[in-house]
């Protein structure tokens, strides 16, 4: 009697090795999947890439989309606009060049050249259009959200107003600075 129920024992063992088989039957299906591995290449796409782009808009799910104040909170002081310079001249005009010209140093080795501030439509376009652009990008132009701050993208913004100034004063401008006599020394 004993001796059949040690029988038995062995018997039931052999399910036990059976699952672990069929496992790796199973694996084997998995890892034959008909996928593209990475990089791989694949006939039925332009370039033969497989790997494909983003669609256009995607946000990766921890993307913090931060609201825009209404306003600049920022006024314009000397501080803001030097604060405003120091960044600008950091971050932006590499590629849009220090007068804002789009002349910078990136343009001049392949990228696509930025568009100058100094247009009618930039000009007019409102302060929120450059706050933005920074945060968000433009086309090409990345976005600058994790380098600028939101402080110093008003900074920036104040500071690119004053180079559209710059470029494009009038003489009342200039009599309602009280700036005549400095201009007259000027010429
Ligand atoms: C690597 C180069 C590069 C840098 C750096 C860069 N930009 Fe740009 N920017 C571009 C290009 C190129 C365009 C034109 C994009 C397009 O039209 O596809 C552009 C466009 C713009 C525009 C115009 C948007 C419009 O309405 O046409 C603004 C404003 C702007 N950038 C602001 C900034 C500011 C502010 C910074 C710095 C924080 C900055 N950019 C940094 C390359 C750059």
């Amino acid at each position: 009697m004993r001796s059949v129920k040690r029988g038995f024992r062995r018997l039931s063992i052999l399910p036990g090795m059976l699952v672990p088989l069929l496992l790796t039957g199973c694996e084997q299906d998995m890892a034959d999947q008909p996928k593209y591995e990475p990089l791989e290449a694949a006939a039925i796409f332009p370039n033969d890439q497989s790997a494909r782009p983003l669609v256009e808009g995607t946000v990766a799910r921890d993307t913090v989309i931060e609201p825009r104040p209404a306003r600049p909170p920022l006024p314009m002081t000397e501080a803001v606009l030097k604060r405003g310079r120091e960044r600008y001249d950091i971050y932006c005009a590499p590629c849009h060049g220090r007068a804002g010209d789009g002349e910078g140093m990136i343009p001049e080795r392949g990228f696509p050249r930025p568009p100058s501030y100094h247009t009618d439509r930039l000009r007019n376009a409102p302060d929120s259009h450059y706050y933005d652009v920074i945060t968000n990008g433009f086309g090409v132009m990345f976005s600058y959200a994790n380098r600028v701050a939101p402080e110093d993208r008003w900074a920036i913004v104040a500071y690119i107003r004053a180079l559209q100034l710059s470029q494009h004063a009038t003489s009342d401008d200039v009599r309602e600075a009280g700036l005549e006599d400095k201009l007259r020394e000027a010429k």
